[in-house]
């Protein structure tokens, strides 16, 4: 049975009321994330990063439009997965965004595998911005950040990081931790001789004169407060992106994109083949 067949036996659900939807919709917070074990995946991008990441998905939400337009995709998921049309109604009562493509998808959260010595690992204490977070996180993997510490803050599979992502935290080896794991994996890395190094602004040596070829963890801090004392306290350096103060200081992400992607630049210049997460 083709997919395309099984998209058109069934009749598109159309009304607002269906239990469906109520089940997807609970997914807009952590606490239906938590229990159902299941994230919301939206719009069409997504939908191609869980099925490249081979991401088991329970269900997909279509409306006939898009369907008719994404044979190939639909062609492409697995079997054991629900296709069910939906009407661009219910499909827009589904989804977290103004105007939904068409598609959302349901499945499970992602299960990486975990390297147990990465050698460029992304620290961040409390990020409390969804957008933030997604930003970053699409640059981490652009970075080749092998695995993410996440102590407190937003949760990276909340719809709107996973939108700012772009998929990203689908593919990263996230590992959400509070205050007291982020410490003890800071102690544990300096124990396995990485280097840790903490961010500020105004504050550290400029960043490009460090040697990032070392094995490293980067650590950032929350929005408003910045890194916490106790985490900065643990760090071997303090790196800074030098800048004019007619600014306090740079936004978390916007600061990020440098400081990882220096780690990039200096192997490419060495002619070393970066580590590939
Ligand atoms: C908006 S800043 C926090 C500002 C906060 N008032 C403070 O005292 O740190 C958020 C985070 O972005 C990073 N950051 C911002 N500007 C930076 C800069 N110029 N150099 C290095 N990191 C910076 C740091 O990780 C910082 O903790």
């Amino acid at each position: 049975m083709s997919a395309t067949t099984r998209a058109s036996d069934s009749e598109p659900i159309s009304s607002r009321r269906n239990p469906l939807v109520g089940r997807l919709r609970d997914l807009h917070e952590p606490r239906g994330r938590r229990q159902q074990q299941r994230l919301l995946l939206e719009g069409t991008h997504l939908l191609q990063e869980a099925l490249r990441l081979q991401l088991n998905l329970e269900l997909v939400l279509a409306t006939p439009e898009w369907l008719s337009c994404h044979g190939a995709l639909v062609a492409a998921l697995p079997t054991v997965t629900r296709l069910q049309p939906a009407t661009a109604e219910v499909l827009a009562a589904v989804a977290t965004t103004l105007s939904p493509d068409g598609v959302v998808a349901c499945g499970e959260p992602p299960s990486p595998a975990i390297n147990p010595s990465p050698g460029f690992v992304l620290a961040l204490d409390r990020l409390q911005d969804p957008g933030n977070l997604g930003t970053l996180l699409r640059t981490a993997l652009a970075a080749g950040v092998e695995q993410v510490w996440l102590a407190d803050g937003a949760d990276p599979y909340a719809p709107k990081v996973l939108r700012a992502s772009s998929g990203a935290a689908l593919a990263l080896p996230l590992e959400r931790l509070d205050h007291e794991g982020l410490r003890q994996r800071l102690l544990g890395a300096g124990a396995a001789g990485l280097q840790r190094l903490a961010t500020r602004a105004g504050a550290g040596q400029p960043y490009w004169e460090l040697d990032w070829s070392r094995p490293t963890v980067l650590l950032l801090g929350n929005e408003a407060a910045g890194l916490a004392e106790d985490l900065a306290a643990l760090a071997d350096r303090s790196v800074t992106i030098p800048h004019s103060q007619a600014v306090e200081s740079l936004n978390v992400a916007v600061a990020a994109a440098p400081l990882l992607l220096e780690r990039w630049r200096q192997r490419q210049q060495r002619g070393a083949a970066p580590a590939a997460t």
